[in-house]
């Protein structure tokens, strides 16, 4: 038998303790929780970074969609997937997602979610962008936070569910090449393992790598980081879909102004109070999000600051509706309902991620990934409005049946162009990256990597800017880190900030979240492909 292994190679410490169970689950959030409660007939043991409600779940604003009302259905919200994934859904994915969303919505209804109510006592359902039909429950604007309580609770009542958190995964142990465990930090920074023949990773997203997010502090791509490095393939990291509207205020925390706002009649204006988004898209201020966060900077470089306003809204109807938003704007000075709110775009889902199956199958054997950590393909290169609560909740459940079988056929999925080591070859470029940035220094801090990436790997992308990006990140990944907890984090933070600046130099086209100024235009001949990365193993 083959003598496990981390895939940093180290001895295992003297001290470390041993826990062994049937099933993993990195993460904390709806996906995760959604597959601890699918695994309970088996030892469970959940490891999450943070305390309950720290990552994106609890963040979650708009809402949750599923084709429940009287003019929806399952094919129509497909549809509009598609339509918003600007030609990369994976078509499967996306049955999967819009067929199974009623039947797990209904789940959480069954099991006590409070969602807001319409007069005849069924869910409210509010409209997002590219939504043909409204179709997104919420709980006020703090949608995710009450899923997570909903999964918690049940959690909690499972005597075969064990949770451990702050505990910082920092590598994947592997035998024979299959994953058969962890190992981990704990909250007093001792090094730990623990072992079983399934591991979840359902460790969210990774807006951290940019400067502006509206991500938590936690949202830092570990789980990108931890199957990149033990040699999982990593597909369609250039897709980062930069939410149109967080507050922009001098001194405030750029918290999310949810779309649902939108959906409900707020406008974006200049500062001739002009609702200017009319000329930038015939759905005006629901057009795509990638859409209008570019249409967002582009007015604002023409006549200075954007901003929503409510004011032509009812007021007490406002207050009632965004309670959490109200609250925050009052935080910053502001009046959600009478004054002009200042904004701006910021990174705030990765579309990209861990390649993975309809069943969370990666094409590591014992590893499994769901939520947004993992690339199913159901988001394109755009992801729909509030079609991501809903992918935790169905592909966490999917991948919990997934990984109670005792066969891991590898997720090998045909559409996908491999990048094994050396990218250039596939797309036959003549020459290779800088090397050495212009007055570029090895080191690099937090706030300039993140500086970096919003500037030269944000919503407008040339290969002069992604070059030197990346000319400065493989030199930061090169160097040693620390192997504590710190060094981990920044680590993580480093190999998704290169894979993504990678994979954006890569394609060049326009689609979706991705928008190069060098290639404005779609290409569908050559760029209808998905891209995996792989690590080479030597
Ligand atoms: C929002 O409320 O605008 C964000 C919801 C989402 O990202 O789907």
């Amino acid at each position: 038998m083959d003598r496990p292994t981390t895939n940093d190679q180290r001895p295992p410490a003297k001290d470390h303790f041993l826990t062994v169970v049937d099933f993993i689950v990195i993460g904390g959030g709806v996906a995760g929780l959604r597959a601890a409660i699918g695994l309970a007939a088996g030892r469970v043991l959940i490891l999450t970074k943070a305390g309950p409600a720290e990552g994106n779940t609890g963040y979650a604003q708009g809402g949750i969609a599923a084709a429940l009302g009287e003019d929806d259905s399952p094919s129509l919200h497909a549809a509009d997937t598609l339509r918003a994934g600007d030609g990369l859904c994976d078509e499967d994915a996306v049955r999967v997602l819009a067929g199974e969303g009623p039947r797990y919505v209904g789940e959480l209804l069954e099991w006590g979610a409070r969602f807001d109510r319409d007069e005849r006592g069924r869910p409210a359902l509010g409209r997002e962008a590219v939504h043909s039909v409204r179709r997104v429950l919420h709980a006020g604007d703090a949608t995710g936070r009450e899923i997570g309580r909903v999964l918690w609770d049940r959690v909690r009542a499972l005597s075969t569910v064990d949770v451990v958190d702050h505990a910082l995964v920092t590598d994947l142990v592997i035998s024979g090449g299959s994953v058969e465990g962890v190992r981990f930090f704990d909250r007093e920074g001792r090094l730990q393992e623990a072992r079983a023949p399934r591991t979840l990773l359902a460790t969210g997203g990774a807006g951290q790598v940019f400067r502006e997010t509206t991500n938590p502090a936690v949202a830092t791509g570990d789980g990108i980081a931890l199957a990149y490095h033990a040699g999982a393939r990593i597909a369609d990291l250039e897709f980062v879909q930069f939410h149109p509207t967080a507050l922009k205020k001098e001194g405030a925390p750029r918290f999310l102004i949810s779309e649902a706002i939108r959906g409900e009649g707020a406008r974006l204006v200049n500062r001739d109070q002009e609702p200017f988004m009319t000329r930038y898209h015939p759905d005006a201020d629901l057009a795509p999000r990638d859409i209008v966060a570019r249409s967002i900077v582009r007015e604002a470089e023409r006549n200075g600051p954007v901003y929503l306003t409510l004011r032509h809204l009812d007021e007490a109807y406002v207050r009632r509706r965004f309670p959490t938003i109200h609250e925050m704007c009052r935080g910053a000075g502001l009046d959600l309902a009478r004054d002009l709110i200042p904004v701006g775009p910021a990174a705030h889902y990765i579309m990209g991620g861990v390649d993975a199956d309809e069943w969370g199958r990666t094409s590591l054997a014992g590893l499994y990934a769901a939520g947004e950590v993992a690339c199913t393909g159901v988001h394109g290169a755009n992801r729909l409005a509030s079609n991501s609560l809903l992918e935790g909740l169905v592909f966490g459940a999917r991948a919990a049946a997934a990984m109670q079988e005792r066969a891991h056929p590898a997720a090998l999925k045909a559409d996908r162009i491999v990048a094994r080591g050396s990218w250039l070859a596939i797309r036959g470029h003549a020459s290779a990256p800088d090397r050495e940035p212009a007055g570029g220094t090895p080191e690099l801090s937090a706030a300039a990597r993140r500086d970096l990436m919003w500037q030269r790997a944000g919503l407008f992308r040339t290969h002069t800017g992604l070059q030197t990006a990346l000319a400065v990140l493989e030199r930061a990944e090169s160097q040693p880190f620390d192997a504590g907890v710190e060094g981990r984090r920044m680590r993580n933070l480093v190999t998704v900030a290169t894979l993504i600046a990678r994979a954006a130099l890569r394609r060049e086209e326009s689609r979706g979240g991705h928008f190069r100024e060098d290639f404005p235009a779609r290409d569908d001949r050559a760029w209808r492909v998905h891209v995996v990365d792989q690590l080479e193993r030597t």
